[in-house]
């Protein structure tokens, strides 16, 4: 049996992709999984935390005990966890979140033509940093999937999003991050980082949300 380092807490979670339509058949999308941000709220909940889980388009079964709310868009995304953050005390976006949106979604599936196709994307909302810079924000883990620079990358949206906390995944490697059975990670705030030697994503898992709760009772 797990020490409950975050009974009675309350901890909100994204995972999973978003779905950007572009019309009633074709959406964009990316390799999220869902594994790493099931794996967290399997492990807050074993930790004792109320969780609910923001899970866009997967195909995993939900952890148990957990509530789940299934949202499919960015938008979507941002309106669901904007409605259920207020009484958090932990926020953990671990979904990969389309940055960008198709700047109208056609009502009619859009039809072949000999000419080439031009897609205008806009910017979707920051859920990580909307959340961080509300008044009464919860103590707030991001995550920063990179190629390169990792350290650099991540220290910047560390302070931008005004994080407590980023978990930093190098996805140039396949064998981690996205879509795979296991990750590495480095964690980083203010006063600190630490390397989570790559592990099985629940292995991972609980040892982020351990670092999560030591760092929310400073
Ligand atoms: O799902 P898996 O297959 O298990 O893979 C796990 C993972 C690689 C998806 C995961 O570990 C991970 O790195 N998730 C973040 C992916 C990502 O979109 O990173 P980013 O660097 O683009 O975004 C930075 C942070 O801002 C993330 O916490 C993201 O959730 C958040 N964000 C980004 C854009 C946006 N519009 N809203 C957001 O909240």
């Amino acid at each position: 049996d797990v020490p409950k380092l975050l009974l009675g807490k309350r901890v909100l979670i994204t995972a999973g992709p978003t779905r950007e339509d572009i019309d009633p058949v074709r959406y964009i999308t990316n390799h999220s999984s869902g594994k790493m941000g099931y794996a967290l709220a399997q492990a807050a909940q074993k930790l004792g935390a109320e969780v609910t889980l923001v899970s866009g388009p997967v195909t995993l079964s939900p952890p148990s005990g957990v509530n789940i709310l299934k949202v499919s868009s960015a938008e979507q995304m941002h309106t669901c966890v904007m409605q259920n953050v207020k009484n958090s005390d932990i926020f953990i976006g671990c979904a990969a979140v389309a940055d960008y949106r198709p700047i109208q979604k056609n009502s009619q599936k859009i039809k072949k033509s000999d000419q080439e196709l031009t897609l205008t994307f806009v910017k979707n909302p920051d859920i990580l940093s909307d959340v961080a810079h509300l008044a009464n924000a919860p103590f707030t883990l991001g995550f920063a999937a990179e190629t390169q620079n990792i350290k650099q990358y991540a220290l910047g949206k560390l302070q931008r999003k005004k994080l407590n906390m980023i978990a930093a995944n190098d996805v140039s490697d396949e064998n981690i991050g996205f879509n795979s059975e296991q990750n590495a990670l480095t964690v980083f705030w203010p006063e600190g980082e630490l390397k989570l030697e790559i592990a099985d994503k629940n292995i991972l898992a609980t040892q982020l949300m351990e670092l999560v709760a030591k760092r929310y009772t400073k």
